[in-house]
């Protein structure tokens, strides 16, 4: 199962992301997890410390690895490089493991549209081709919020897109542009976890709102939520409400793909 999760800023994305994760790996599934958001905080919704995730050194910033696989000499944009670097290794020697989940954190890739052709992003992009097509794990990808991960390279070879939406047009509205990009690349599958959610009538704007993409489940708005990111842990290990709400979105994904 190979999933990336997609929203509109702030909705939640990587506190699914990090529930997700850590519910498959704790039900015997390996799990690669990818931070795909240049402002990652993956780490510590997976669980990992905020010490541990300080010494991550995100995969667009090891020059030395993207000089050695790509060929191109460090600072010299616009030189040759490889298009097809190898990477089958990075996932094991690069990823940190932590409960089971195997966590890659990809960091910023220069922007310039589709079309950059940097060596940076060639990594990057021939590395989650490899992934989507070659590896056996699930795969979780967090991305950053709004739309330009959508460019094609990414995304394409996933089998589903996740959008987390919370109850407001704003994030119906991104649900639905990032639904019409998905099916662009190829991407039919879109199903919406709805959060934040407060009583029967978020949910029904929400369900509403989204038609006619399938809803995976709701997470509630909660105090454990909040309270672990002021901690810094992981929502998955305060307890509450949480876990089970992951679950039956995990168990519905499950059914469906
Ligand atoms: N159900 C919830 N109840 C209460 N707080 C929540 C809930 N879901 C998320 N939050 C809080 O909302 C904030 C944003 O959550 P999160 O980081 O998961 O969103 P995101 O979509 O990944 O954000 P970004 O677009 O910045 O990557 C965090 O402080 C998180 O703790
Ligand atoms: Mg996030």
């Amino acid at each position: 199962m190979k999933i990336a999760i997609s929203g509109k800023g702030g909705v939640g994305k990587t506190t699914l992301a990090g529930g997700l994760a850590r519910y498959f790996a704790e039900t015997g599934g390996r799990v690669l997890a990818i931070d795909a958001d240049p402002d990652s905080n993956l780490p510590s919704s997976i669980g990992i410390s905020i010490e541990e995730a300080s010494k991550i050194k995100p995969l667009a910033t090891l020059k030395d690895l993207i000089a050695e696989r790509t060929g191109a000499k460090p600072g010299t944009f616009g030189g040759t490089f490889k298009l097809n670097p190898r990477v089958d290794d990075i996932p094991d020697e690069y990823g940190l493991e932590f409960k089971g989940i195997k966590l890659l954190t990809l960091g910023t890739v220069p922007k310039g549209g589709t079309g950059c052709l940097c060596p940076e992003s060639t990594l990057l992009r021939v590395l989650l081709r490899h992934i989507m097509l070659k590896r056996g794990e699930a795969v979780i990808i967090d991305m950053e919020a709004g739309l330009e991960h959508l460019a094609r390279g990414s995304t394409e070879s996933m089998d589903a897109f996740i959008v987390v939406v919370e109850p407001g047009q704003r994030a119906i509205q991104t649900a639905h542009q990032i639904k019409r990009l998905a099916a662009d690349l190829g991407v039919e599958k879109i199903f919406v976890v709805g959060n934040k959610v407060v009583d029967d009538g978020d949910r029904k704007l929400i369900e509403d709102g989204v038609a006619p993409m399938q809803l995976l489940g709701f997470m509630e708005q909660s105090e454990d939520i909040r309270e672990a990111d002021r901690k810094g842990v992981s929502a998955y290990d305060i307890g509450g409400e949480f876990k089970g709400q992951i679950e039956l979105i995990a168990k519905k994904l499950r059914e469906i793909i």
